[in-house]
């Protein structure tokens, strides 16, 4: 392989001495590829960021929810949340117990909060309608409540779930009213939980916002525990050196207020996160062809089969990945030109990378579209009747194993029902 443009990837051993150029050749393109090794690392880097001994982390599983990928996660000894029935089916058949599966749903109907009630997870609600709904399905029952402590953060307005502008969370003037429903179906408050918004690199925002959810804890006592969210950060821009979210400097705050909240608690109890990005964004890249190079009036466009069907971030939030350039042949790019990287979707809107600096890209040419791993597979769609790709597992010995086939064009007609003519 010519190695054209593949700072990041050297830089973590990504490949683990395989060939990219030689993996998309034999799983196709495009594929999602993982790395083992780095998703131990994520969910280490979190199990150890603080010393407060009843400290759990819950992977958030809308980030990344393959099964293989959370059989890793479990392994690690993480908990995971889920935000839908078919999350916590997916849990279970990872391996999860219901008693690590943390169910923080938002507006479901009763069937799916029966479901939960039946999994025997513990159950959030975030609105008094809602409370209302699972003391009327199951009077006695346990649960916890999400507040929103004012506080948003995040990368992109539709990612902040806090602050003024969110349908998320109940806001502390209820709390009066939260009493009465717990008292009318009898029902237990076990946590409390938050979650701020999504991708913040510093920890201010953070460490305000379980400032304010302790204070509400507070006025319950007998908890088992409060969760404080997730959203913590990873650099996009790796290949610009963009710096890491420094977790020692947060961990230390966040130390602090843990062992500072057990002790005006009055007791140790279990305080949690619910990161989703952090662990899974990084072990994952999407390998793509380059199918078509053209220029359309000033602009030079670099086509590859890696639509927003297949990774929907940039379409969806202008998100920035990071992309590389592999080659079988031994052409050398001869300069560095700007070129925008767009997919085979019917959309403009269909750009992966826009006015990017790269060395010259040709047809045929493998791009790898870096940090895919969270918000990618899980988001991606049939739309355009594409067939959602191929995931593939790099193990820590190197081995390669296919974890999820590619689909195939019969994939499209399930579930579908012709009329008799
Ligand atoms: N907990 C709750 C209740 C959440 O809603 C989320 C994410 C998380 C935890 C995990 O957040 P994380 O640690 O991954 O930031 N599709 C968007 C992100 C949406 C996040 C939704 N909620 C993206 O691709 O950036």
């Amino acid at each position: 392989m010519n190695k054209v443009y593949t700072k990041v990837t050297d830089q973590l051993h990504f490949f683990e001495g395989n060939d990219p150029v030689e993996l998309a050749k034999e799983y196709g393109t495009p594929v999602y590829v993982y790395n083992e090794r780095i998703l131990r690392q994520r969910c280490r880097d979190l199990k150890q960021l603080v010393t407060y001994p009843k400290f759990v982390v819950d992977y958030s599983a809308k980030a990344n929810s393959s099964l293989a990928f959370l059989q890793i996660v479990k392994s690690e000894g993480l908990e995971v949340d889920a935000m839908s029935p078919g999350e916590i089916f997916m849990e279970r058949q990872a391996g999860f117990a219901p008693e690590e599966i943390f169910y923080i749903c938002n507006n479901v109907s009763a069937q799916e909060m029966q479901y939960a009630v039946d999994a025997g997870v513990v159950i959030s609600v975030d609105s008094l309608s809602q409370l209302e709904q699972l003391g009327q399905i199951a009077p006695g029952h346990e649960v916890a409540i999400r507040f929103n402590p004012g506080v948003g953060a995040g990368h992109h307005e539709k990612v902040v779930t806090a602050g003024k502008k969110t349908k998320f969370g109940i806001e502390p003037k209820y709390i009066p009213q939260v009493r009465e429903i717990l008292k009318k179906y009898d029902l237990k408050l076990v946590g409390i939980n938050q979650h701020i918004g999504s991708l913040f690199m510093t920890g201010e925002a953070f460490v305000a916002s379980i400032a304010v959810l302790f204070e509400i804890a507070k006025q319950f006592p007998g908890l088992r525990f409060v969760d404080m969210g997730g959203g913590f950060g990873i650099p996009y821009k790796k290949e610009f050196d963009e710096a890491p979210l420094d977790l020692k400097e947060l961990g230390t705050a966040i130390d602090k207020a843990l062992y500072q909240f057990a002790q005006e608690y009055g007791e140790q109890i279990t305080l949690r996160i619910e990161p989703g990005r952090y662990i899974s964004a990084e072990c994952s890249m999407i390998l793509s062809q380059v199918q078509a190079v053209k220029h359309n009036h000033d602009k030079k466009f670099v086509g590859c089969d890696c639509g927003f069907n297949v990774l929907q971030r940039p379409i969806m939030y202008d998100s920035y990945h990071g992309v590389e350039i592999y080659r079988a042949s031994e052409a050398l790019s001869e300069k560095k030109e700007i070129v925008t990287i767009v997919g085979n979707i019917c959309e403009s809107g269909d750009i992966l990378a826009k006015d990017r600096e790269l060395p010259e890209i040709f047809k045929g040419d493998i791009l790898g579209i870096l940090d895919a791993g969270a918000y990618g597979f899980t988001m991606a769609s049939n739309y355009n009747n594409r067939l959602r790709p191929a995931e593939i597992l790099i193990r820590e010995n190197g081995d390669v194993v296919l974890i999820r086939e590619r689909e195939v064009l019969e994939d499209l007609l399930r579930h579908q029902i012709a009329l008799d003519m």
